[in-house]
């Protein structure tokens, strides 16, 4: 593995740049390669053995252009399809997002009570659950699929009383316990952070929202140091992005996703 070659970073559509964003920022050096699998989107709503097959199908596709790392940038992925990931491909090192999410929330929670918000797919794995009581057992978790979101955060919409609407749907019956009520919420989907500034006002100040992005962006860097993958020089990384459907659309969704503007043309078109 040479640590001149990009990460790559995938998820089922656009989410999974909130994850690029933040490991852009830490490692500006680094080329990274993106691939959103558009075309079959959503993952969340799918049966596991659907989501590991994607999954292995299009990080097969990252692969083939030579990447040093590969980052599931994708919670429902992760959570049904890291342990096919790691066998089938081993000896890449292979970073998801659970597991740094989960370290994200127990290092703010001051009462152990943590909600997870996440695709249907994610919530019934339990790996949240796993992951978060690997590291602190006495934590306790209320898991919730939020489904409605990832559609809402493609489509771009990311405040106002809509997404506030159906942000109370999925979370009045945990926001209207009296006592045991969390400290901390999970975005356990990369689409989610997008909804942040909506769900923070549905949840309220005693919450902290936490998005594990910044977490995995730290996870990657350490895992390319200890195998001594970091670029070495000083320079401006180069960023390209692959999507299984409609460049023009990911161009426009992508853009919010990035706060910067994003051309179609800047976008390739590729088949699984
Ligand atoms: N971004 C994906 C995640 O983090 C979910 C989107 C989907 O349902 O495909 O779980």
């Amino acid at each position: 593995m040479h640590s001149n070659l990009p990460i790559g970073i995938f998820d089922s559509g656009m989410g999974g740049l909130t994850v690029f964003k933040a490991i852009s920022r830490r490692l500006p050096a680094e080329d990274l390669l993106y691939l959103g699998d558009t075309a079959r989107l959503p993952y969340g709503t799918k049966a596991r053995e659907t989501i590991i097959r994607y999954t292995l199908l299009a990080s097969t596709k990252l692969i083939e252009r030579g990447i040093k790392m590969l980052v599931v940038a994708c919670n429902t992925a992760t959570a049904n399809a890291l342990p096919a990931l790691r066998a089938r491909f081993a000896p890449l090192p292979v970073v998801g997002v659970v597991e740094p999410g989960a370290r994200a929330a127990i290092s703010v929670t001051k009462n152990e009570r943590i909600l997870v918000i996440a695709t249907e797919a994610t919530i019934k794995s339990c790996v949240y659950t796993a992951a978060i009581q690997a590291l602190k057992p006495t934590a306790q978790i209320t898991a919730k699929a939020c489904t409605l979101f990832v559609p809402m955060a493609e489509e771009g919409l990311m405040t106002g009383c809509l997404v506030e609407g159906v942000a109370h749907y999925y979370l009045d019956d945990v926001l209207n316990l009296k006592d045991n009520l969390p400290d901390t919420m999970i975005l356990g989907c990369t689409h989610f952070p997008l909804l942040k500034d909506a769900l923070k006002n549905v949840v309220g100040p005693t919450m902290t929202v936490v998005d594990p992005a910044a977490t995995v962006a730290e996870t990657v860097e350490a895992e390319l140091a200890c195998q001594n993958l970091l670029v070495a020089t000083e320079r401006t990384g180069q960023k390209h992005f692959m999507t299984t459907d409609n460049q023009e659309r990911f161009a426009r969704t992508g853009s919010l996703f990035l706060g910067e503007e994003l051309s179609a043309s800047a976008v390739e078109l590729v088949d699984l």
